[in-house]
């Protein structure tokens, strides 16, 4: 497969969350799904434990299962007031305009989520909410730097991804649909994957990294 050629920085700086710019229409070969994992598994794991675990999903009937679960769980997070756009509501300015297209784009993929050529599963053995606390963060760490080089490595091929985490309202259905067993194994998250309508992705409007860094000393 042919990459972009993009630089390291272009790579880091443009891999967005794409919805709206997936071709529903053109298959993704199985063979480019597993070279993008292969990057995966370069990543760190805590005690270099490997322990990671990708369910790929381009079976129809079981990717409208999973689009059926993550509307619902789409439903019911519209109503929250943590979703993206009853913060949009909360914000204004550059930051408002921004929530307000991810509540679009975001309610695109919901209404759409069957049509993605492909789902991407990543999971871990044992349930994370039996972790001790400490435990949390080494399991969720040992995962989700796999799951982004998977999605870096799929934008460098002409592919766009998109974490959501929407249908883990419904985790264990999910995990019926899957094969899973649920008491041994946590559902991750499921990453859409498709090829882009065109390449070109831009840097997203973020606030500099000097007004989230502190140097030695916590700041309030
Ligand atoms: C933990 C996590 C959960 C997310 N869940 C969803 C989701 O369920 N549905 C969705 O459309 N996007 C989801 N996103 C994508 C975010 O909305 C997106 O990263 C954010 O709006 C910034 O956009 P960008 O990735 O294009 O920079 C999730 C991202 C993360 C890191």
């Amino acid at each position: 497969m042919t990459t972009l050629g993009l630089s390291a920085d272009e790579l880091l700086s443009t891999t967005r969350s794409v919805r709206k710019r997936i071709d529903f229409d053109r298959p993704v070969s199985d063979d480019l799904i597993r070279e993008c994992l292969e990057f995966a598994v370069q990543a760190p794991s805590g005690s270099n434990r490997q322990g990671w675990r990708f369910l790929v999903v381009t079976d129809n009937d079981k990717k409208a299962a999973l689009g059926d679960l993550y509307r619902r769980g789409w439903d019911a997070y519209s109503k929250l007031g943590t979703s993206a756009g009853a913060l949009a509501e909360t914000l204004d300015g550059d930051h408002a305009a921004q929530m307000t297209r991810v509540r679009e784009s975001a309610s695109y993929l919901a209404e759409n989520m069957h049509r993605v050529p492909a789902m991407l599963i990543p999971c871990l053995p044992g349930r994370v909410n039996k972790a001790p606390e400490t435990g949390v963060s080494s399991m969720l760490a040992s995962i989700v730097p796999s799951t982004w080089s998977f999605m870096l490595a799929a934008r460098e091929r002409g592919l766009g991804t998109c974490w959501t985490t929407i249908h883990l309202m419904f985790e264990e259905e999910a995990s019926t649909v899957l094969g899973i067993p649920f008491e041994k194994v946590t559902q991750i998250a499921l990453i859409t994957v498709g090829h882009t309508i065109g390449t070109d992705f831009r840097p997203a409007a973020r606030p500099p990294a000097s007004t989230v860094t502190d140097w030695n000393t916590w700041t309030a």
